[in-house]
């Protein structure tokens, strides 16, 4: 099932599988998120755009899924309201994955705010891992630059390696899959060739991955069209691998983000 929502800003959709975004536009703008031409929305597998939600547990485990079960569990709608300033909050529950219990908080308005939720209910420390796995629109793969990273060190999944980020301006024009660690820094999108700046901001994460599949693994995913990887990228927002979440009995992690656009002058 899917939800749709507008506001006097914006349109979202949110599929229950998931409580996964695929759509957030802010009126008279290009979408801010990307949504594939070849993702199955089959039940069970995960969409290839938007916004994937990855818990409780980060990239492969043998013998269980990708990124997680909650990208491909049924979620509970548990609240919906309109605020008095024209936003909408809607409250998603995940059924408890042991110990754990998630719920995603999402709000519409002029920006798109996340919020993930997650309670250790056992009575022994959890560890996990979180993560936004944000699709972002945009113009054209080189007419990007990604600003907020310099100085971090990151991990490089395609040439596997540590290094430190010394760039002003990130712009891709290969395969790229870095996991940036100990940053809690936003991360600007700018786009020369929509002529926007998408901001992500965010508060309880450490850890900023971007990616891109470049050509010949787009080629390889069947959800995803081979020219895509022109049209996006993802930045992400979570606490991954060393920076994965161990929670005391009882407690709670808030992972929040909040993506937002305006005209590049
Ligand atoms: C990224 C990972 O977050 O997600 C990549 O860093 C991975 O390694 C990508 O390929 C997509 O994963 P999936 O499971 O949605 O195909």
């Amino acid at each position: 099932m899917k939800i749709a929502i507008e506001t006097q800003w914006s349109t979202a959709e949110i599929y229950l599988q998931g409580a996964h975004i695929t759509r957030f536009e802010k009126k008279g703008d290009a979408p801010l998120l990307f949504l594939s031409g070849e993702s199955e929305f089959i039940k069970g597998k995960p969409i290839r755009g938007g916004v994937p939600i990855i818990f409780p547990w980060f990239g492969g485990r043998e013998g269980f899924p990708a990124h997680g079960l909650a990208r491909t569990s049924e979620w509970d709608l548990e609240e919906t309201s309109l605020l008095a300033t024209g936003v909408v909050t809607l409250r998603f529950r995940l059924p408890t994955i042991d110990p754990l219990d998630a719920d995603f908080v999402v709000h519409v308005g002029d920006q798109l705010t996340m919020e993930l939720i997650v309670k250790n209910a056992g009575a022994q420390e959890a560890t996990f891992e979180t993560c936004f796995h944000t699709y972002f629109q945009i113009g054209e793969i080189y007419s990007i630059s990604i600003k907020g990273l310099t100085g971090c060190s990151y991990y490089d999944k395609v040439l596997g390696g540590v290094f430190t980020e010394t760039q002003e301006s990130i712009h891709i024009m290969n395969e790229v899959d870095r996991v940036y660690f100990d940053t809690t820094a936003a991360v600007e999108i700018i786009d020369t060739q929509l002529r926007r700046k998408i901001l992500v901001t965010k508060s309880g994460s450490n850890s900023t991955v971007v990616w891109n599949p470049w050509i010949e693994k787009s080629q390889r995913m069947p959800d995803f069209g081979d020219e895509e990887y022109l049209q996006m990228v993802c930045v992400e927002s979570g606490n991954v691998a060393n920076d994965r979440i161990t929670l005391a009995p009882d407690s709670k992690a808030n992972l929040k983000v909040e993506v937002s656009s305006e005209p590049l002058l």
